[in-house]
């Protein structure tokens, strides 16, 4: 096939090029690459490629250091340099806003707050030792990861030496020194016992094997437990910054009552109880239900009351409501609880977003009522497509 420009990156980072008059989708392209290159799958409307050949070389392409990226899906743009993947993720949000939710926001690179690229995960999932390839339940076995804490590599460079592979395997570290391992599948005895002495929680098929059944992460003065089922941000420098800047929020917008929902192990409300006379914090997963209570004990506080619940059959149980902080998984808002939220018409909302798509998609609906006064963006995920997002909106009737 003749040679090709790579015009754009598309959402997922991966290169567009045009094909009489369609787009062709190459993965691991970048803009103002010229390359030579191999159609994977031909749709109507469009069509996947890979390249073939790098003719020239986009001036944001740097050297990749992985042995595994080609055929692992973990990273999407190891190959672009950070200020480039930076500038990616503002245009990202900003084009998104704008096509699906008509929202035209001036974002510039100071708006995106980034720490380290390499060795900042604290938590992995690992499945038959290895990740699995893009789009597919293929595993690429590895033996380290440039993305992941040293702990957690010298965990894996352990369990690679087990004849026995096992199914799954979550590790954890906390970032002052204590570190979760859960196994579903079995490892070889000498393995486990290896790692039973280097580890502070170790969940083996369903028990626990060590005294301790969870770890501790600390936040400033604040001290948090996390069990093994409980959500906890993935990149300890970036949470932090995100944390103060949620915690300025709440104090410039000076609320009283506040709902803190799909609140985890209760760390945002926690954070922020101070500023503010009472908290209520809502999360499904019953461990973390249970983590929120014994972190409010630990931490001495006295002002937040947490329930375990659906957001979407608890919310309306609160009213006199005047700041609502919203923290979703990738799919964001049901329809039930953005009704509820208009209804309860509190004067701010902080939507924190790790999904961009369905951000757009939920403040196309919340823009009836709410303005967006700040949007501030936090590479918790680099060398990946996603970016996570933290807006203040404000009830519009109260602006006037
Ligand atoms: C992105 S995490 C945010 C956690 C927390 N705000 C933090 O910063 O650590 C989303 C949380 O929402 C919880 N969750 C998911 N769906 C939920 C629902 N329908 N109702 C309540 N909680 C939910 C998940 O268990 C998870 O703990």
């Amino acid at each position: 096939m003749e040679c090709k420009k790579v015009l754009k990156q598309d959402y997922f980072g991966d290169g567009i090029v045009k094909l009489n008059d369609k787009n062709v989708f190459v993965s691991k392209a970048l803009k103002d690459d010229v390359i030579k290159m191999e159609l994977t799958d031909i749709k109507a409307n469009f069509s996947r490629a890979r390249i073939t050949e790098l003719v020239s070389l986009s001036p944001e392409r740097e050297e990749v250091k992985c042995l595994y990226y080609n055929e692992c899906g973990g990273c999407h743009i190891l190959h672009q340099k950070y200020f480039n993947q930076l500038e990616f993720k503002v245009r990202k949000v900003k084009e998104i806003l704008k096509h699906q939710a008509g929202i035209d926001f001036n974002l510039t690179i100071d708006d995106i707050v980034y720490e380290d690229r390499y060795n900042y995960r604290n938590k992995v999932v690992l499945h038959d030792l290895g990740f699995y390839k893009r789009e597919s339940n293929n595993v690429v076995k590895i033996d380290k990861c440039l993305l992941l804490n040293d702990r957690i590599n010298d965990v894996i460079a352990i369990l690679i030496k087990s004849s026995l592979v096992p199914k799954e395997v979550m590790i954890r570290v906390s970032n002052f020194g204590e570190m979760l391992v859960v196994i579903n599948g079995h490892i070889d005895n000498d393995i486990l016992d290896l790692l039973r002495k280097r580890v502070t929680v170790l969940f083996y098929n369903g028990k626990f094997i060590t005294d301790r059944k969870f770890i501790i992460e600390k936040i400033d003065n604040y001290k948090f437990k996390i069990s093994t089922k409980s959500f906890f941000q993935v990149n300890y420098l970036v949470m932090m910054d995100m944390y103060r800047y949620i915690t300025s929020l709440v104090r410039k917008v000076e609320s009283k009552k506040v709902l803190d929902l799909y609140c985890g192990t209760g760390t945002i409300g926690i954070l922020i109880s101070k500023y503010v006379d009472s908290v209520i914090g809502i999360e499904v997963i019953e461990e973390a239900f249970l983590d929120c209570n014994y972190n409010k004990e630990i931490n001495g506080i006295d002002n937040i009351s947490f329930f375990c619940a659906k957001v979407s059959d608890k919310i309306n149980d609160f009213k006199d409501i005047d700041l609502i902080i919203v923290d979703p998984p990738r799919s964001g808002l049901d329809r039930v609880t953005i009704d509820s939220i208009m209804t309860i018409g509190a004067k701010n909302i902080i939507y924190t977003s790790c999904d961009i798509s369905t951000f757009a998609r939920d403040i196309n609906i919340l823009k009836e009522k709410y303005s967006i006064i700040s949007i501030k963006l936090f590479d918790m995920f680099a060398n990946t497509y996603h970016v996570e997002c933290v807006t203040l909106l404000s009830l519009k009737d109260a602006m006037d």
